[in-house]
């Protein structure tokens, strides 16, 4: 029994969202690549953002994250404005990013000792390897690990912080389908453990089928936030049934219609 305290998570809210960038090789011209997003989610939430390449997802995780900001519009988690990074706002890419010189359990206290706090909260390091699956690892290297055991070391690092959101950018994108399958289970299990709020990002409509309480589907040029569909289904689900497949057809014919089928499925 992992014995960690629950972070409850946070309710978050994006209104009214506008960001544009400059476009590089046109000097002095900007391109529009999030228009005006607007969506909540609930405190405790698991919610996917689905859409092609480009439509503006990791720019809107970075704004979440208080990596960037917006030119227009307002970002909250609970009742505060988002207005920088913070460490309750936890952040897990496709690249774990691990510190190769680092052991398993050196690279989860790495954010703790950047944040002053490893002495305070070091008695939980063991508690999250184990949350994860990695307490045979703790003092292994970064090479000798498989590519979802690396994953599961960036989730406990961004879990050991307690966030109230975690940010999931495509963090599953590199495995194997088999890895996937097993990691999507896994991270079912660490949001149903810590009730943590949660924003994925994934190129993979099943997945978002299989995981979501709510799918947000992105448009892109500019990236807008096209369609929000609630999946009902019971957990754990099963990717076979009738319901599961007329939702994934539902959401390709949407992406198709928005002319961005090939891109999604690649
Ligand atoms: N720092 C940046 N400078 C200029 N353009 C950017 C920058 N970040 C993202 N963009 C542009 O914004 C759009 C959305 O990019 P991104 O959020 O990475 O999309 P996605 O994650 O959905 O693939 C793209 O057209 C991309 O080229
Ligand atoms: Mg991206």
């Amino acid at each position: 029994m992992v014995t960690t305290n629950i972070a409850v998570g946070s309710a978050l809210r994006v209104h009214e969202v506008h960001k544009s960038f400059a476009v590089p090789d046109a000097p002095g011209t900007t391109r529009l690549a999030l228009d005006g997003i607007s969506f909540s989610i609930a405190a405790g939430e698991l919610v996917s953002l689905v859409g092609p390449s480009g439509c503006g997802k990791s720019t809107l995780l970075r704004l979440i994250a208080g990596l960037d900001f917006p030119d227009a519009g307002e970002l909250l988690v609970g009742e505060e404005k988002i207005l920088g990074p913070s460490a309750a706002r936890g952040l897990v890419f496709q690249d774990p990013n691990l510190f190769p010189w680092l052991t398993v359990r050196r690279n989860i206290e790495a954010g703790l000792v950047a944040r002053g706090v490893l002495e305070a909260q070091r008695h939980e390091v063991s508690d999250f390897m184990r949350l994860v699956g990695l307490e045979a690892f703790a003092n292994s290297y970064p090479h000798h690990l498989s590519g979802g055991m690396s994953q599961r070391v960036a989730l406990a690092r961004a879990l050991i912080n307690h966030p109230k959101v975690l940010l999931l950018d495509e963090p599953l994108g590199a495995l194997d389908a088999f890895t996937r399958m097993r990691m999507q289970d896994e991270v079912l299990r660490l949001w149903e453990n810590r009730r943590t709020t949660m924003l994925l990002v994934t190129h993979d409509i099943d997945e978002a089928i299989y995981m979501s309480d709510r799918i947000l589907v992105m448009t892109p040029a500019p990236g807008r936030v096209d369609r929000k569909i609630d999946i009902d289904l019971l957990r754990p689900r099963d990717r076979t049934s009738e319901p599961f497949l007329r939702l994934r057809s539902q959401i390709l014919e949407h992406l198709h219609f928005a002319g961005t089928a090939a891109d999604v499925s690649a």
